[in-house]
């Protein structure tokens, strides 16, 4: 009922409705106080305005009930908008296991979407109905931000790290997608839509589309960058922790502290090692920032989450065949590591202790 006025964008996801019933409560309440405001305003300045009469106003002693009810009645307002609001926010930020994962990668000016069985589009989102959606996003540059109105999703979408919106379609149809934060000249064109199909369409337009799974391709990666000569070794030559089962888990570091393995903590085990050594291990991975892109990255991560029997979802996919399959040449050297300090444990600024250190 609500959702159909003309004030709101259409409504198309389950929590939609949440949203807009919060939303009428606010306006019903800050309208309300805002109309009693009003009206107070224009009686009294007619009721106490100036008369020969009513030169100095009276004294008015203190209405104690006046004043519980303007302390109470505020807080019974702002406590019932706390707790609704929160009750709403844990129900947005906390997508249902089942979730059919995309990767969202925000860019100056474009929104590149990665599911999880291969295809990938640009600018369009295609979704099934009915099927809770979970996109984890990021940004190749600067902030941008995920807007699409008519799921009452927005969040924005961070350069170096992963946030995620969820929302399950409840109707057929495209809607718009919109960039929300001002990331530049052509900002007002990074606007795209969503599709929702029917899920035997939207199987029909799986279909359609390529080719090799990110799994496959995170595979590949793993190798390329020689991750299993310290990832996958059995034995003496394990130098790194074994990623099988990994991702959901919780990690202990060598500072004591337990972080969950979820695609923030591998992103950065990928891209800054140093920042969390898992205990046990010695700090000798280099780090992989500004050699694993974006796209790289949710490869590495897809495949990293399906050694965890993570479904790769749709059907196939989910090679999880376990180490690097043997066809590929066998990598003991790490050749895709040109940049960065090998693996030897050199400190880092052995070499550079430089001559100006005499005045
Ligand atoms: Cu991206 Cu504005």
């Amino acid at each position: 009922m609500f959702r159909d006025f003309p004030l709101f964008p259409e409504a198309a996801s389950s929590i939609a409705g949440d949203v807009d019933r919060l939303y009428w409560f606010l306006i019903a309440i800050t309208g309300s106080a805002t109309l009693l405001v009003m009206i107070l305003v224009a009686t009294f300045a007619v009721k106490y305005r100036r008369t020969p009469q009513n030169e100095v106003p009276v004294h008015e002693p203190e209405n104690k009930y006046l004043e519980y009810a303007w302390i109470i009645i505020p807080f019974i307002a702002f406590m019932a908008i706390y707790v609704w609001g929160a009750a709403v926010f844990f129900k947005i930020n906390r997508p249902p296991d089942d979730a059919l994962d995309v990767w969202v990668t925000g860019k100056r000016w474009m929104w590149k979407f990665q599911h999880v069985t291969g295809q990938s589009e640009i600018n369009e989102l295609h979704v099934p109905l009915g099927r809770p959606i979970r996109l984890t996003m990021a940004s190749e540059d600067v902030i941008h931000s995920f807007y699409a109105p008519a799921m009452r999703v927005k969040k924005d979408v961070l350069p170096h790290r992963y946030t995620t919106v969820w929302f399950t379609p409840t109707k057929v149809g495209r809607f718009h997608l919109f960039c929300t934060e001002y990331c530049g000249t052509e900002h007002s064109k990074m606007i795209g839509s969503v599709v929702v199909l029917q899920p035997a369409e939207y199987q029909a337009w799986l279909a359609g589309g390529p080719t090799s799974s990110p799994v496959e391709e995170g595979e590949k990666l793993f190798t390329t960058f020689a991750c299993n000569t310290c990832h996958m070794g059995e034995g003496l030559q394990q130098r790194g922790p074994v990623l099988d089962d990994l991702f959901g888990k919780p990690v202990r570091l060598r500072n004591g502290q337990t972080v969950l393995a979820d695609e923030n903590y591998l992103r950065e085990s990928i891209l800054n090692p140093q920042a969390k050594i898992v205990a046990g291990y010695d700090p000798i991975m280099p780090a992989f920032l500004g050699q694993v892109d974006e796209q790289q990255l949710i490869y590495l991560l897809t495949y990293i989450k399906s050694l965890s029997g993570e479904p790769a979802d749709a059907g196939d996919g989910a090679s999880a065949s376990g180490p690097a399959s043997g066809d590929v040449v066998p990598q003991t050297a790490p050749t895709g590591t040109q940049q960065t300090p090998s693996n030897a444990p050199a400190g880092p600024q052995a070499g550079t202790a430089s001559p100006n250190q005499s005045r």
